[in-house]
């Protein structure tokens, strides 16, 4: 039988001077292996005394212990130590100039909503937000959408397993309304907010996605009324549009939670793969509006007495769409990089009203 001792020392040694995982790995099997030393040493003892049998094997079994653990050390310090060198080596130098090649431009989307906040910041909005996922309450009733009224079926709702404080399952929002909601039930009025964000609908073809976005309006205050709303909304579509005479026509219609209710559309002319705003042949509804039914103040805990407002969602791809000549809204979401170098935007070309958005 081998001295153990210096079949230890050697073991160690061995193991400590691993420099790599493989090098690590021939040094376990040559000890370890089926046809490792260490195993020969095991197999040997079947040949032994009872006696040596006893002692030698219960040295050779916490040897066998003892290298198991050395290696394990060995393994995990050359394993941090290998994470340490890709990161040292991996590292991104953030102050050079990016390459042409890689260089990221922002979404059209993206840059429409910062347009459109730019344009309410300056007629003197804030914005607010609402979460993606909401209660069946805020999405619906609150808005004057009680359970079983056929409204709820003009939305094509994604319903979840998740389940509000009174077992009604939590949607994801359907539109941003439910900010109106939120914030007349946070915030005192005079009221005047955006609230910009995704919305989601379970439908899907030509002209709709399932998630898409809409900036929401709302102002409460005093003696509002429908002459304030078409007022910012022309001011907004020229500003947004860059044009004074943008062709804009108010349809009457039918929301639950305003009255009266309209539906704003957009004079374009699609031609040659292009959509050019004015010249109206055709409309783009781009936005619903109207003023705040009274039941939806009352449901946020406010006297339509006392106060009364608008609100009104715009639908962002459709603006989108008209301002940048995009003819069709599933690109949006296709993530073709040659589409985001065609229509997206240089990142520092932040909208701002002084140089027209
Ligand atoms: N929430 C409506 C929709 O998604 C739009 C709307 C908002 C209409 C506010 C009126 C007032 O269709």
């Amino acid at each position: 039988m081998t001295n153990l001792a210096t079949l230890q020392s050697q073991a160690i040694t061995d193991i400590e001077s691993a420099d790599s995982l493989k090098s690590l790995d021939d040094v376990r099997v040559a000890l370890l292996g089926k046809k490792g030393k260490l195993t020969e040493q095991l197999k040997a003892l079947g040949q032994a005394s009872v006696e040596e049998k006893k002692t030698f094997g219960k040295a050779l079994n916490e040897l066998k212990e003892q290298l198991q653990s050395a290696i394990e050390t060995r393994q995990a310090a050359l394993e941090r130590s290998e994470i340490d060198l890709r990161l040292r080596t991996e590292t991104v130098d953030i102050t050079l100039p990016v390459r042409e090649e890689v260089r990221g431009t922002i979404h059209p989307i993206t840059q429409v909503l910062e347009e459109i906040t730019a344009i309410f910041a300056d007629f003197g909005f804030s914005v607010a937000e609402g979460p993606d996922i909401e209660t069946d309450w805020h999405n619906f009733t609150a808005l004057n959408i009680p359970e079983s009224h056929p409204a709820r079926q003009m939305h094509d709702t994604f319903y979840l397993e998740a389940k509000d404080e009174h077992g009604n399952p939590m949607v994801l929002r359907t539109h941003t309304s439910p900010v109106q909601v939120r914030t007349m039930m946070t915030q005192k009025p005079p009221i005047r907010i955006i609230a910009p964000g995704c919305t989601f609908r379970c439908d899907s073809d030509m002209t709709h996605t399932p998630m898409f976005h809409q900036v929401e309006g709302l102002v409460i205050d005093k003696n509002i009324h429908f002459g304030n709303l078409k007022g910012i909304l022309r001011q907004f579509c020229e500003a947004f549009f860059g044009v004074a005479d943008v062709p804009m026509r108010f349809r009457p219609s039918f929301f639950p939670f305003t009255e009266p209710s309209a539906e704003v559309d957009i004079g374009c002319k699609k031609s040659k793969g292009e959509l050019v705003i004015g010249q109206g042949s055709d409309w783009l509804e781009v936005l619903g509006c109207g003023m705040v039914h009274p039941n939806v103040l009352i449901n946020c805990g406010l006297d339509p007495e006392e106060w009364q407002g608008f609100a009104f969602g715009m639908g962002v791809e459709r603006l989108a769409m008209l301002k940048y000549n995009i003819p069709d809204l599933r690109t949006f979401f296709d993530s073709d990089v040659r589409w985001l170098k065609h229509y997206g935007f240089a990142a520092l070309d932040i909208p701002n009203l002084a140089r027209g958005v």
